[in-house]
């Protein structure tokens, strides 16, 4: 009688222990993913310095960096500098789409956005995610997560158009959710972008395994 009971206590804290997993969830699951080639990683770096001296790719990590003090992109921008991947040849106008890679930002890089969903209804982007004093926020807003110097993380960005909301994970975990700026000519970036204020002299993300998925 005992046993049974034990037997069906162990059955029990299964089934429940499984039912967290399935539920906890991989932010991938039930995504398809988009196959990637070189193609469809665009580099963006001040338009006077080669791209040598702004990025490197070694053993399937992208190190981007850029200074405070250097040209934006193309000489007819009156952008703020930066040093970005733009996933190129995906853009996309409707259905849900997601952003998966692995990040890094040394400790002094401030008031940088190192992943950003570009494109929205009105106005240039639908996500901007900045890391200012080693906190990750929306904009220079809502806290999305903290302590991120020095440690690779997962971010994982989910952008259902149709329903009109980002979801943001990091290591796999649901950090923020917002509203999204409507449809638009939608696309995922990665790297270093100097926001408007309070920026460090010296700004660096690196960047792995990143992925695109759909569904
Ligand atoms: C970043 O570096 C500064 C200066 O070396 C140090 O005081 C600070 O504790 C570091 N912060 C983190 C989060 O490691």
């Amino acid at each position: 009688m005992k046993s049974h009971f034990m037997d069906l206590l162990v059955s029990l804290i299964l089934v429940i222990s499984m039912g967290c997993i399935v539920s906890g969830g991989d932010p991938t699951q039930g995504f398809t993913p988009v196959p990637l080639t070189a193609a469809n990683f665009a580099l963006q770096k001040p338009y006077d310095i080669p791209l040598d001296e702004r990025y490197s790719y070694k053993d399937g990590v992208h190190k981007l960096w850029v200074y405070a003090d250097d040209k934006p992109h193309d000489p007819s921008s009156n952008t703020q500098p930066r040093t970005e991947i733009r996933i190129k040849g995906l853009d996309y106008h409707s259905g849900v789409w997601q952003f998966e890679g692995y990040g890094f930002v040394p400790n002094g890089t401030s008031g940088a956005t190192v992943a950003q969903i570009h494109g929205a209804a009105k106005g240039a982007t639908t996500l901007i995610l900045r890391i200012y004093n080693g906190n990750m926020r929306y904009y220079d807003g809502a806290l999305v997560a903290e302590d991120m110097y020095d440690k690779w993380f997962r971010l994982n960005i989910i952008h259902n158009v149709d329903r009109g909301f980002v979801t943001v994970f990091i290591n796999g975990e649901k950090r923020f959710k917002v509203k999204d700026q409507g449809p638009g000519d939608l696309y995922f970036k990665c790297g270093v972008y100097a926001a408007p204020a309070d920026i460090s002299y010296y700004m660096e993300s690196m960047w792995r395994d990143i992925k695109i998925y759909k569904k």
